[in-house]
């Protein structure tokens, strides 16, 4: 069982051991014990107070020492941008991976993305599946953030700035270019979003207030722990897109204490406070959104993480599942547990995935239209269901890996066939 603090982007200080954190300064001439600060900067030294981030870390040994990194040709389904592959307009959607032996860096596979690692612009979507821990493996991403949504298999996580426990139902964040390793409890699948771009935050709430949506005191981050161990670590760094293998001869999750606002945190999908129509309509899913990385174009973002959580759903008059439409953004979607409400006829599973890409129209596939359309419009509760969308201004482009996939289904298109002509009056 891990500890955290609460809130979202806060200035957290935590210590493991008492006294370990300096007090009124950063970098003293000897920190107590002779440990080596180091500062951690996720965002540029100049960037505007409100979107600075940097931690302090005092460590037993300065992450500096280690031997030079070596090429590591492994994990040949880990891409990253620019996406160089074939893209079509078409729909695709993806059955659940099967279980899949290895740890959860091995489990990885690239479904798509876009942008550009070298610029800082876009993402990637993995999704993976995995049997076993990492052991004394450990992998640091140089190249984005990361958004791991635990679809099957608690997830605990240990990260240089404490431990955090991943069940289905929550997400976590790693910051670019921290290190961390991935323990599992047995079969494990999920998704992950990489984001190159800004880093993620809580949106504009505009006329909703000051409540409500992802709340920032739900956002749980961990507090300080480290352990002092000798002996062969791995440590594994995806950089400009290529892997990277080191050697330690000790564990680098060695911070005895930090302060900041720069470190990893989780968040319980349970507690987003769920907003929606109390007349008609529906309103855009932008008001599912738990996080957003902006780009420089205002409210046009370089990657939206919307979930569609349980919900009543008591608009009068109104066709309540998810309206036909085409969108200039594209949409990666996941499901992590229950049926999804556009999707009643089947085929979009827990662990299974969606693309729409820019333009491309979607919407409920037949049968949902159907029975939507002649419901009885009593109050309704959706329960036992969370998709999520990483939604990008930007066209996701599928690898060649993701479309050569046995999960990926020929027969989309079809859940969208059998619409019966609308009947103008003679
Ligand atoms: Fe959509």
């Amino acid at each position: 069982m891990s500890n955290y603090h609460t809130g979202f982007g806060n200035h957290f200080a935590s210590e493991a051991v008492a006294g370990a954190l300096p007090v009124g300064r950063n970098s003293p001439q000897v920190p107590t014990f002779g440990l080596y600060a180091e500062q951690f900067s996720s965002t540029a030294f100049t960037a505007p107070r409100a979107h600075n981030r940097r931690s302090w870390l005092y460590r037993l040994r300065p992450m500096a020492e280690h031997a030079p990194y070596e090429p590591l040709a492994r994990f040949e389904v880990l891409a990253s941008a620019p996406f160089t592959d074939p893209v079509s307009p078409n729909r695709l959607r993806w059955d659940p991976l099967p279980p899949a032996e290895g740890d959860w860096l091995e489990g990885l596979i690239t479904y798509g993305g876009n942008g550009d690692v070298g610029t800082g612009s876009g993402v990637a979507v993995h999704l993976y599946a995995a049997s076993r821990s990492m052991g004394r493996r450990v992998f640091q991403n140089s190249d984005g953030e990361l958004l791991i949504v635990p679809q099957q298999g608690a997830l605990h996580i240990t990260t240089e700035l404490g431990r955090m426990d991943v069940p289905p139902g929550h997400i976590a964040l790693i910051p670019r270019g921290l290190r961390f390793s991935v323990a599992l409890e047995g079969p494990s699948r999920g998704y992950v979003c990489e984001n190159y771009g800004a880093p993620f935050q809580l949106p504009d709430l505009g006329p909703i207030g000051s409540n409500g949506l992802a709340n920032p005191r739900d956002f749980e981050t961990p507090v300080a722990w480290f352990e002092d161990v000798e002996g062969e670590h791995e440590i594994v760094q995806k950089f400009q897109g290529a892997l990277w293998r080191t050697a330690l001869d000790h564990s680098p999750f060695d911070v005895v204490a930090w302060h900041g606002n720069s470190a990893p945190y989780r968040y319980d999908l349970a507690r987003f406070n769920t907003v929606g129509t109390i007349s008609f309509d529906h309103p855009d899913p932008s008001i599912f959104t738990v996080l957003t990385s902006p780009s420089e174009i205002p409210g046009t973002a370089n990657c939206d993480f919307v979930i569609f959580p349980p919900r009543w759903m008591v608009a009068e008059d109104t066709f309540r599942p998810p309206w036909f439409h085409r969108n200039v953004m594209s949409e990666f979607m996941g499901l992590v547990r229950g049926a999804y409400d556009a999707k009643e006829g089947g085929g979009f599973e827990p662990g299974g995935a969606s693309l729409h890409n820019q333009m491309n129209g979607h919407g409920p596939d037949a049968e949902t239209h159907r029975r939507a359309s002649g419901a009885e419009l009593k109050p309704v509760k959706l329960d036992d269901t969370l998709a999520f969308m990483f939604e990008s201004r930007w066209v996701i482009r599928p690898t060649r890996a993701a479309m050569e996939l046995p999960e990926l289904q020929g027969d989309y298109d079809d859940c969208w066939q059998g619409f019966e002509k609308a009947r103008l009056p003679e």
